[in-house]
């Protein structure tokens, strides 16, 4: 068993700790927050990339914390390999490396080769392997037995994404009876696909002994429902439960937010420093249009090129006057599928240059490094249009970002793929079907000939659906609702429930 440091020790029992619960922001009122994720964002690491570790780090920072998850690091060699800690800003980190093999079969072949594609409804993406399941079931019982000796009696664990599909259970075998929320990132997908992998229904029921699921799309929750009540015998009980082995597990649905006005402002301030001044420079007068993903399947990008093509067939009249910055940040590139589109892309952006291109001017400018955040926001408020148009995706932050980044005065236009969850809240965009190739270029038109008035319109508001609202406040009404979860399952947190109120109430 996993020796503790002494910082990591929890000994109040839970009772004691209640007996003073006073104020919903006094740490020690408080219970701990034990996030576990794959990544986890190290303090040493720099600068948060996003804002969701933000919010988690706000979180936890608050009301005491520990995040448990991969080191980043793979050893080759290692056969078992212990748990590290550090603390930084009242938080704990704990991590553990993946051995080569683990990686291999864990990281790649299961979690992005198998899930990734299934819950995004790219079934023709997977590359099953039974060992490959296997190693993934064995890796989530390594990590739970790993965290399990970290967590004390009043803690409230929240898992996030599909790496850690069966931990709830694995924690549950391994003794914790802490409620356990659990939060998905991407899509589900129907029972009708989900069917395409064996054993499916045994990790649902892994994930089903969380008290909480959430979700970032209503449609995502209920792909979920039907899943769970198709393959793991579960009933649907009032209100957005399910009723699983004579438990009851409450769903919700917390779309992923940022913080609008923080990334406007250093959107602004990045438009006026040297990249976002060259990039300008090296447009000589064309109108910039904006892609930035990873290089991903998921993210529609060839589709992306194929809509421009279609436009630059058909209206000849934008050749020389806009140009494509396609970001396409390299990503899980051991995965078969994602090395087999970089090919393609080169193929695709190739063909495209040399078919539309001039000798002074290119269509497409398609980079596969990612830009740092803060320079992204400075190209974003340089863009007149955002595509932003993925074959299926959970949320999609770029969405939001681009729609804070913009100049108010000026803004420019976002075409967003329906298939994308923030499409639910940001339906004043231009939403397109990405397979419609001819859709997308109408799309590109309509958002380059858009006159002012109707830019600012539809800005005002995209804005207005997401200024107001905060990774951390998504992080609160999700710890709140775990609370509220775990009362009603039965569980033992009554005595908490203050805290819940008060977070539902500053929550917003
Ligand atoms: O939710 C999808 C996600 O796991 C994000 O959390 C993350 O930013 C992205 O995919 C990149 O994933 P990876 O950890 O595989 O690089």
């Amino acid at each position: 068993m996993t020796r503790l440091p002494k910082s990591m020790r929890r000994e109040a029992p839970f009772g004691a700790e209640v007996t003073e619960l006073h104020p919903a922001h006094n740490r020690a009122t408080m219970n701990r927050l034990v996030v576990i994720s794959n990544r986890v964002p190290l303090p040493d690491q720099g600068p948060r990339a996003g804002g969701l570790a933000v919010a988690l780090d706000g979180l936890m920072e608050k009301r005491g914390g520990m995040w448990f998850g991969w080191s980043g690091i793979v050893s080759p060699n290692a056969t078992s390999t212990p748990v590290k800690v550090a603390h930084h800003d009242g938080v704990d980190y704990a991590t553990t490396d993946l051995t080569a093999e683990e990686h291999d079969r864990y990281y790649n072949g299961f979690s992005n080769g198998v899930l990734w594609p299934l819950l995004h409804s790219m079934t023709d993406l997977i590359q099953y392997d039974r060992t490959d399941a296997q190693i993934y079931r064995d890796v989530n019982l390594r990590l739970a037995a790993d965290v399990q000796a970290l967590i004390g009696p009043d803690d409230l664990i929240w898992v996030h994404d599909y790496h850690l599909l069966p931990l709830p259970a694995a924690l549950r075998a391994a003794g914790v009876s802490n409620p356990i929320g659990f939060f998905l990132h991407i899509p589900f997908c129907t029972p009708e696909t989900l069917d395409a992998v064996p054993d499916m229904a045994e990790l649902l029921r892994g994930l089903l002994a969380s008290d909480l699921i959430g979700f970032q799309t209503e449609g995502d929750m209920a792909n979920f429902a039907n899943c769970a009540v198709q393959f793991c015998d579960a009933a649907r009980g009032p209100g957005n439960t399910l009723l699983v082995d004579g438990r009851r597990v409450l769903l919700g649905v917390f779309p992923v937010e940022i913080e609008a006005r923080e990334f406007a402002a250093m959107a602004a301030a990045n438009a006026r420093k040297l990249p976002a001044v060259r990039l300008r420079q090296s447009l000589t007068g064309q109108t910039l249009v904006l892609g930035l993903d990873r290089l991903d399947p998921t993210k529609g990008l060839l589709q992306r090129i194929a809509g421009l093509r279609r436009l630059l067939e058909t209206e000849p009249v934008w050749k020389r006057r806009m140009t494509l910055l396609q970001v396409a940040a390299i990503s899980r590139k051991e995965v078969g599928s994602y090395r087999a589109l970089r090919a393609a892309l080169d193929r695709e952006s190739g063909n495209l240059n040399a078919d539309f291109g001039e000798p002074d001017w290119l269509p497409l400018r398609m980079i596969s490094h990612g830009v740092d955040r803060a320079t992204a926001a400075g190209f974003m408020r340089c863009a007149r249009v955002g595509l932003v148009t993925p074959l299926r995706d959970g949320m999609n932050l770029v969405a939001k970002e681009f729609v804070a980044a913009q100049n108010p005065a000026d803004p420019g236009v976002l075409i967003l793929s329906r298939f994308a969850g923030a499409a639910q809240q940001l339906d004043a965009a231009l939403l397109v079907n990405p397979h419609d190739t001819d859709a997308m270029a109408e799309a590109m038109t309509q958002a380059l000939t858009m006159k002012l008035a109707e830019r600012r319109e539809r800005w005002q508001s995209l804005y207005g659906a997401i200024e107001n609202r905060t990774p951390l406040a998504w992080g609160r009404m999700f710890v709140a609702a775990l609370l509220r979860g775990a009362v009603r399952g039965g569980g033992r947190l009554e005595l908490v429930e203050n805290e819940d109120h008060q977070a539902m109430a500053n929550a917003g």
